[in-house]
């Protein structure tokens, strides 16, 4: 018995992949999609969503404060970044498309950004630091929009080239995080829709990924990146336990990407590296973790979330998504 009882404890403790991570739900109170969302560091995290709201908690997720910005009740911000207690920036969809900027923890917001032409549609936002990031929206006239700011989001330039993309394709503002800014201005994004390709600065046109496309549910929702490797989540959303395509990894830089072995149990709308090998994918069919940079996915619930962020300084990560679903990943 003892015997039988010792090898069990030691088998579960010593296989890699036997740690379990899992899902802990904590009490958002609000109904709200959420969809944007920014964790500062260990305690601070905000989100954002539908019905003009954004939340805070300072407490890691025990409490949150729940702000509806005056004249947005009928929007929709389908991303925030923050950098501390009192600042942050979110996107408001559709039209007219606007940015705005609290400075007092959400008390009051400045619309910073605002484009009244028709067809516009901010999707996501990604800052390197404090000071710079950008900003992508649909394509109109096959041309993307994409702007950067230099100032934390006081004032946004309209990207200077026009990259122009296929018919049908468009970008996902499904958790935020299809588009990764690098410190020496370049960025890659990725599309979906007719096309699911990665559209990089550096490269002089779009590369084709090996993920399911064509219709306007499929392709590329999330890319997440750890020094070299780069990841991409997405799928088809109208099919979303189907894993055809869902995922690639890079094999070689980011001109060559495969299919994991194993890949995430559905369509995944937002992906994040925890560590260099652990990762995470979420979407409205679960959740699943890899222990291995992405090449094998094992499903740790079937509950759904549309977003998950690691800590910018520490190690917490958060999901949220619809109905006012937040959880934290014990890991
Ligand atoms: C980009 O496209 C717009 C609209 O077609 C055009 O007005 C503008 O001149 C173009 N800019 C560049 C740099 O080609």
């Amino acid at each position: 018995m003892n015997r039988i009882f010792f090898s069990v404890v030691f088998s579960l403790s010593f296989v890699p992949g036997a740690i379990a991570q899992k899902i802990e739900s904590l009490t958002a109170g609000t109904k709200t999609s959420i969809r944007g969302m920014s964790v500062v560091n260990e305690k601070l995290v905000w989100v954002s969503g539908s019905g003009g709201t954004v939340g805070k908690s300072t407490d890691a997720g025990k409490t949150w404060k729940w702000i509806i910005v005056p004249g947005y009740e009928k929007r929709e911000f389908r991303d925030i970044e923050a950098f501390d207690e009192k600042t942050a920036v979110v996107i408001a969809i559709a039209e007219p498309a606007n940015i705005l900027k609290t400075t007092d923890g959400g008390v009051t917001w400045k619309t910073v950004f605002a484009d009244t032409t028709k067809g516009m549609f901010l999707d996501a936002m990604h800052f390197v630091d404090k000071k710079r990031g950008i900003v992508v929206g649909d394509p109109i006239n096959d041309i993307v929009f994409l702007a950067t700011t230099n100032d934390g989001g006081d004032h946004w330039e309209k990207y200077s080239k026009n990259i122009s993309v296929a018919k049908g394709e468009a970008f996902f503002a499904s958790s935020g995080t299809n588009i990764l800014y690098h410190k020496d201005g370049s960025f890659d994004m990725v599309s979906g829709g007719t096309a699911a390709r990665i559209i990089s600065s550096t490269k002089a046109s779009p590369i084709p990924l090996p993920l399911i496309q064509g219709k306007e549910s499929t392709g590329a929702n999330s890319i997440a990146g750890y020094k070299t490797h780069f990841a991409i989540v997405g799928g088809d959303f109208a099919n979303d336990k189907d894993t055809t395509g869902n995922c690639v990894i890079t094999a070689n830089g980011m001109d060559t990407w495969v299919r994991p072995a194993t890949p995430p149990h559905g369509y995944r709308s937002c992906i994040e590296y925890i560590t260099e090998k652990r990762m995470i994918t979420c979407g409205t069919s679960g959740v699943d973790i890899s222990e291995d940079g992405g090449n094998n996915w094992k499903l740790i619930t079937t509950e759904g979330f549309h977003v998950v962020q690691k800590a910018k300084k520490g190690n917490a990560v958060f999901l949220a998504g619809g109905g006012g679903r937040i959880a934290r990943l014990i890991w």
